[in-house]
């Protein structure tokens, strides 16, 4: 029987609310999952039987090897449980059970729907390269219609982005389409941008950056004149309080929103020189420091400054902006419209599709944009008893709303209460795909941290390793600690995120090794290769020993301990040809 760790067992028990567990790599997430799956499953007092459950993985394999893993789990309770007929029919139909990739799921639930829909019951899946070639001829023909149809729209559009042939534009509208379009009920979304331009949002909020802007200037200044006024440097003094009015008034103009005024300002402003030292050369490291903060503060006001035209222009920009904006809308709209014609004309539908077609059903959006469920959505959300999700960092907006309307008592805007999310924000992969591990963020911020009797939705950290050994574990640490922050990684990597060691390994002093190779020897281009097919032999003939049975005992290294992972898949022949040359099979 596993050992399971404090923070895995509440992920494994809680009820009666959603949970979402938050854990690095080889913490237990998805054993937690599955686990959890067969508790509810085989529960004396409360089972559900799992054709109402809802597993999403996120590919075909780890649904195979989620059944699988089920099938095994409720195997073993059988042989203790043998007269147990709930449990032997539990896995008799897990064969049909939704423990699926989110696509399988909604295009069952396309099937089970197909009344509802212009599509025929035996569509297709269309494949991503006739899917391209269709985009691009239901494009042309939208465009070379355009140009007869709204010529005025199309040079305004041409004087924008064409230059001298269509292609930029047709690339860019058909990136626009695909990014545009991983927003559920994105036509509504695309209507409701005039709005935002006619009540002036964006010069708002730039102005609202420019105050506080000012305001961190300010406040700077405070810090200076007080340094200032510690060494009792009346020059200096006078110097900042000068500075402070020059930021103060800009404050004041910006306050009266009047920006023509507000460049002319800007326009003249004029510093005085920093005084010299002098010969009685005191408080050096004070004066550097006040100097600093003044240099930053002008630096900033004139980076302002250098903008201004920005400002006094903003109006007739946006308005501009608001043109374009929604020819391109319309030119969206029409081109997803077209698009999906012409897939149904072929009875082909792809994956995007799908989800937008099952978004579709679950929700109806109304004229001022409000996403409120359909009577099937309230049917389906009240037959699944558990909705499970693994990986869930690499769900996208529509997939995220999928969710929530499916779940117990879910709208669009708020998760239901019998979800259980697993991820790993440092591990999404799919951003290029239009994942958005911001889903993710939000789903632990909205939640409070598990206490057994708090119903509310839920979050469990787990951060025990049950998978690397402790060199691996503070090597990674190491690594990412020195990489990875808010910007550049959504989550800064410090001790809340450290993987903690979970795990005992047999061999113990296994440190990481980093080889640096010298590239400038050009006789070999391939020396990666080959020092690393070097370095396995080695370690094979050596016969180092590896860990068995969780760490209670070793044996010697055999070909298949080894993994060697790269960015792409050009190398790969490289590698295989290095590695045979020594004996060693690829698999
Ligand atoms: N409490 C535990 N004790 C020992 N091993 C565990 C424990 N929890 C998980 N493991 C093992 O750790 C490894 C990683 O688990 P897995 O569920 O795949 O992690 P994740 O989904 O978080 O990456 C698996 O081999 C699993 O059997
Ligand atoms: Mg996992």
């Amino acid at each position: 029987m596993r050992q399971w760790t404090a923070e895995q067992l509440d992920a494994i028990t809680a009820r009666e609310r959603s949970v979402i567990v938050s854990a690095a790599a080889g913490s237990g997430k998805t054993s937690v999952l599955v686990e959890r799956l067969i508790r509810i499953i085989a529960d004396r007092d409360n089972p559900v039987p799992v054709e109402k459950m809802i597993v999403v993985t996120f590919t075909n394999d780890a649904a195979a090897e989620m059944k699988q893993r089920l099938s095994v789990s409720l195997s073993g309770l059988i042989n203790d449980r043998p007269f147990d007929k709930w449990l032997s029919r539990q896995h008799a139909m897990l064969g049909n059970a939704s423990i699926s990739t989110i696509h399988s799921f909604c295009f069952d639930l396309i099937r089970d729907n197909i009344n509802m829909l212009s599509l025929a019951s035996d569509f297709r899946i269309i494949d991503e390269t006739e899917e391209n070639i269709l985009k691009d001829s239901v494009l042309k023909d939208l465009v070379d219609g355009y140009y007869e149809k709204y010529p005025e729209m199309m040079e305004m559009l041409n004087n924008n982005f064409c230059g001298n042939s269509d292609a930029p534009f047709c690339r860019m509208i058909l990136e626009l389409y695909g990014c545009i379009s991983s927003i559920p009920f994105f036509k509504n979304w695309l209507k409701g941008l005039d709005g935002q331009y006619d009540s002036n949002i964006y010069l708002q909020e730039y102005i609202k950056k420019l105050k506080n802007t000012l305001f961190v200037c300010s406040n700077k200044l405070n810090t200076a004149y007080e340094k200032g006024s510690e060494i009792s440097d009346d020059k200096l003094m006078t110097l900042l309080s000068d500075d402070k009015n020059i930021v103060n008034k800009a404050l004041s103009v910006l306050k009266a929103n009047d920006y023509e005024e507000l460049s002319d300002y800007f326009s003249c402003v004029k510093y005085k020189n920093f005084p010299a030292a002098g010969k009685n050369y005191a408080y050096p490291e004070e004066r550097q420091f006040i100097k600093k903060i003044r240099d930053s503060v002008k630096e900033t006001v004139k980076s302002i400054a250098d903008n201004r035209a920005m400002l006094v222009n903003a109006r007739d920009d946006i308005k501009r902006h608001k043109e374009i904006m929604s020819a391109l809308s319309q030119i969206i709209i029409e081109f997803s419209e077209n698009l999906y014609k012409a897939k149904e004309a072929k009875n082909a539908i792809g994956f995007d599709d799908a989800e937008q077609i099952v978004l579709n059903l679950l929700a109806e959006c109304s004229e001022d944009g409000k996403i409120i469920r359909t009577k099937l959505a309230e049917e389906l959300s009240e037959y699944y008893q558990v909705i499970m999700i693994d990986e869930f960092q690499d769900s996208n907006n529509r997939q995220d709303m999928i969710f929530r309307l499916l779940s117990h008592n879910g709208s669009a805007e708020e998760y239901g209460n019998n979800l259980f999310f697993v991820g790993d924000v440092k591990q999404s992969i799919y951003r290029f795909r239009l994942a958005n591990p911001d889903n993710f963020i939000n789903a632990v911020n909205n939640a409070v941290p598990y206490k057994e009797n708090d119903k509310r939705n839920s979050y469990i950290k787990l951060n025990r390793n049950f998978r690397s050994s402790e060199q691996v574990i503070n090597f990674v640490n190491y690594v990412f600690k020195n990489i990875m922050t808010e910007s550049v990684g959504d989550i800064d990597y410090n001790k809340n995120e450290y993987l903690i060691k979970g795990a005992e390994f047999y061999e113990n002093n296994r440190n990481t090794h980093i080889m640096l190779i010298d590239k400038s020897d050009e006789s070999c281009e391939d020396t990666e290769a080959v020092c690393i097919s070097e370095k396995i032999r080695r370690m094979l003939d050596e016969k180092i020993s590896v860990s068995r049975d969780n760490g209670k005992s070793s044996r010697p290294c055999e070909m298949k301990d080894f993994c060697i992972l790269l960015r792409n898949r050009k190398k790969i022949p490289v590698y295989a040809r290095e590695l045979e040359k020594r004996g060693i099979t690829v698999s």
